[in-house]
């Protein structure tokens, strides 16, 4: 089996082999396990499990207010700033529990980085936006920052585009360049998974699919987990796709079987526009 889902709701059914089977971490590049989240009283994430496996495209799909964001922010800790926020649960990634007490967040930040919904270049050049998070790391060794600028920005398939104007403001950018640009700062620091929230929502249809071949062409060396709102999108470059509603995991498989031949009942009437 591939990938593994198990609800809390259903757990008393299901025989312990199959549990111990199913919640193995082998071959995972994220292992959740019976996460829940709360801010305040208000349960957010009400015990999920999922392994996300390295390489692939995972989308989050889900109504609005249903715990995408929340549940993708967990991989970073991004919800730790956040008041009332509270978690139990597991989340290894390479076989590493990140909420242990020890673990440095900066680090797991260089591990695991984050794309937002709204292009959020500083007001800064295209190469001091691209070469930020090295300086901060303290690395000074320009030759090396250099290269790693150009090779991120070639990646994130702006390169051409900026090559002659690296020193100009990364504001004067169009919307989907900075988007781009975001994902070159990203790459810089070399992560292994890239979080993707909405990333295409406040773009144009050509950016958007700039951006969805990219997508494409970094899970050969990246595990990206994407959070869209957007269907076709979820389907054109996902190889997973993970359907949340109200804080539950409704189903989670092969992005071809959620679309063509869901197990539940709510997640056909989601993928076929009933509801959300
Ligand atoms: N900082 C917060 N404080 C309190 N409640 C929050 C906070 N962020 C999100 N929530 C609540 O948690 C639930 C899940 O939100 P979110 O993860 O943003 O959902 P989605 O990304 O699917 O739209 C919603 O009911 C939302 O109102
Ligand atoms: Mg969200």
């Amino acid at each position: 089996m591939e990938i593994t889902m198990t609800k809390v709701k259903d757990k008393k059914s299901i025989d312990l082999d199959k549990v111990e089977q199913q919640s193995s971490t082998d071959g995972a590049k994220i292992a959740i396990k019976d996460v829940k989240v709360w801010y305040g009283d208000f349960m957010a994430i009400k015990g999920i499990d999922m392994n996300i496996k390295p390489n692939t495209v995972t989308a989050f799909i889900g109504p609005s207010g249903c715990g995408k964001s929340t549940f993708l922010r967990l991989f970073n800790r991004m919800n730790d700033y956040v008041d009332g926020f509270k978690m139990e649960g597991k989340i290894k990634l390479n076989g590493t529990n990140i909420y242990k007490k020890k673990v440095n967040v900066e680090e797991l930040r260089k591990e695991v980085g984050m794309v937002f919904q709204k292009p959020n270049p500083f007001p800064k050049s295209i190469f001091e936006n691209v070469a930020y998070g090295l300086k901060i790391q303290g690395i000074k060794d320009k030759k090396f920052i250099n290269e790693r600028v150009e090779k991120a920005l070639k990646q994130a398939d702006l390169w051409d585009e900026v090559k002659d104007n690296l020193k100009k403001s990364a504001l004067a950018l169009s919307g989907g360049q900075q988007q781009r640009l975001c994902i070159a700062r990203t790459l810089a620091v070399e992560p292994s998974i890239i979080l993707m929230d909405e990333p295409t929502s406040a773009l144009d249809p050509i950016s958007t699919a700039k951006i969805e071949d990219l997508i494409f062409e970094l899970k050969e060396k990246y595990t990206i987990v994407i959070v869209t709102h957007n269907m076709q999108q979820a389907s054109r470059i996902s190889d997973y796709t993970a359907f949340f509603y109200l804080g539950e995991l409704i189903e989670f498989d092969k992005t071809k079987t959620i679309f063509t031949n869901p197990e539940k009942q709510q997640t056909e009437n989601y993928i076929t526009g009933r509801f959300g």
